[in-house]
């Protein structure tokens, strides 16, 4: 038996950008449903990525300060043992509340929570597979479409998610990998790269490119990479792999300069490919409806968020722009505020990015190396604040940490910009001493006059 039932809203995806506009619409007193396949809501982010990817980087941060760290500190502890079990049972722990924690939202505000895979049928119609085996169908005038990312495949490489693994799998490894090798030195490479080490693995990071951090601030990419070879991850940079098979439990990665050069074989027990992420529109029936993607598969969006059918909205990693949690969620929130009210709004110049390695990298801000634009640095051990203003205005243009709590500190310096601040105002604010934040002031002064501490 198949039955119908009809929303104001139904949104196709339980992840950052989906369960954020579901909520958003029941609030504004909109009938929602949100349909979501995976059997947990939070999308990739709580499932399979941030939140797992952030609870094994804080983990492993306490394991190995507490092994490294600590008698330098005047504490002495003996018989210090990982217990990656349990590492990972309280990572489930993070990930299952605040699932949950998402489907009480869904409660408390009236959100239908539809379990299964949607796939368009008509522009204003979605049969539902359930995940309980029974199939129906929803219409809604409005729908968003919020179907995410997926890691990019290596051509050639076979992902079995215990020796050649995605994310997914380098966050649920069943022991400690004797060695490790990273392919992508992007965020996912250096966030669980660093993780692995920590826990006792040799990592080896092989990257294309000549820089690590995936396209972030030069500067800023030298210092973090210097750090974390200090800290002892190793990294092949201006290195490609051309193919790896395994033999015997292990796996062997070719790799070569990316420019031509000599071979090399790296053996690996455990080989994580983080070479970018895909959108994600499998089986999802676009043809069904004519909805145009673009040449990587992104959905095309107008500015209010419209794709080629206008009543059906697309939001977060299934198409353009930064693939980042917090950016899902403000499209979320905007795409049904265009529905609701006519009008809705993101600051795409300063959105965040946090890499939460030790130390955390944050920036905001267009980057351009304009000729009208000056930078000046504020260096110290541990890291520095870049700030980069006008000339001629003041007004800032860009800010990058690298630093303890950079992910904390970045948010000032996002407040700022998305009020037009000029670099004089932060330097005349007061900050609290000794707090981090100071940093940022002396920045700030350091582009607009001169630091008074440095
Ligand atoms: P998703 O979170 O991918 O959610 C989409 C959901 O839609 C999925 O649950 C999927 O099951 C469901 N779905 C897809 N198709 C259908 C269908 N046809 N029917 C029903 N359901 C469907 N971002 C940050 O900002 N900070 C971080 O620290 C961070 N860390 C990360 C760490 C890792 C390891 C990874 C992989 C990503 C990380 N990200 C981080 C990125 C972040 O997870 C994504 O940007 C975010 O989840 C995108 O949200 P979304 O709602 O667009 O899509
Ligand atoms: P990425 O785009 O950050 O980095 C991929 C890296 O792989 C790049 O440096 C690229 O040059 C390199 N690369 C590509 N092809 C290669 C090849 N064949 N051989 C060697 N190197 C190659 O992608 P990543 O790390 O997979 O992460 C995907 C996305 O997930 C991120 O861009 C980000 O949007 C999101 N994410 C965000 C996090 C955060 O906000 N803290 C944490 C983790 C993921």
């Amino acid at each position: 038996t198949s039955t119908e039932s009809e929303y104001d809203i139904v949104v196709i995806g339980g992840g950052p950008g989906g369960y954020v506009a579901a909520i958003k619409a029941a609030q504004l007193g909109l009938k929602t449903a949100c349909i979501e396949k995976r059997g947990s809501l939070g999308g990739t982010c709580t499932n399979v990525g941030c939140i797992p990817s952030k609870a094994l980087l804080n983990n492993s941060h306490i394991y190995h300060q507490t092994t490294h760290d600590l008698k330098s500190r005047g504490i002495d502890v003996e018989n210090v043992k990982l217990n990656l079990v349990n590492m990972m049972k309280a990572k489930d722990k993070a990930i299952t509340g605040l699932a949950r924690g998402i489907e009480g939202l869904f409660k408390k505000y009236g959100v239908t929570y539809l379990k299964g895979h949607g796939k368009f049928s008509g522009a204003d119609k979605i049969e539902i597979d359930g995940l309980d085996g029974q199939k129906t169908s929803v219409r809604a005038k409005d729908i968003i479409i919020a179907t995410g990312s997926e890691p990019s495949p290596f051509k050639g490489l076979e992902v079995d998610e215990k020796q050649i693994v995605t994310s997914t799998g380098a966050l649920s490894l069943e022991k400690v990998p004797e060695k490790m090798v990273v392919i992508g030195g992007g965020i996912i490479g250096l966030e669980l790269g660093s993780v692995w080490h920590r826990l006792g693995s040799e990592v080896t990071v092989v990257e294309y490119l000549s820089s690590i951090g995936a396209g972030m601030d030069g500067e800023t990419a030298k210092s973090l990479l210097r750090i974390l070879q200090k800290q002892g991850l190793k990294f092949k940079l201006d290195t490609k792999v051309i193919d790896a098979s395994k033999k015997d439990g292990k796996v062997s990665v070719n790799v070569e300069p990316s420019k031509g050069g000599n071979k090399e074989i790296l053996e690996a027990d455990v080989v994580l490919v983080s070479i970018g992420r895909r959108p994600y529109t499998e089986n999802l029936g676009l043809e069904n409806v004519g909805i145009d993607v673009d040449e990587k598969g992104r959905i095309k969006i107008d500015s209010q968020f419209r794709t080629s059918k206008p009543n059906i909205r697309c939001i977060g990693d299934v198409t353009y722009g930064a693939m980042l949690a917090h950016k899902a969620e403000e499209e979320g929130v905007a795409a049904v505020e265009y529905i609701a009210n006519g009008h809705g709004h993101v600051n795409y110049d300063v959105i965040p990015s946090v890499i939460y390695t030790h130390p955390e990298v944050a920036w905001c801000g267009n980057f351009p190396f304009l000729a009208n634009s000056r930078a000046r640095t504020n260096d110290d051990a541990e890291g520095f604040v870049k700030m980069i203003s006008d000339e001629e205005t003041d007004a800032i243009l860009g800010v990058h940490i690298i630093g303890p709590n950079a992910g904390e500190m970045i948010s000032e310096a996002v407040l700022a910009m998305e009020y037009g601040a000029s670099s004089e105002d932060i330097a005349r604010t007061c900050h609290a001493h000794p707090t981090l934040s100071e940093a940022l002031k002396e920045a700030a002064l350091a582009t607009y006059s001169k630091p008074i501490n440095f």
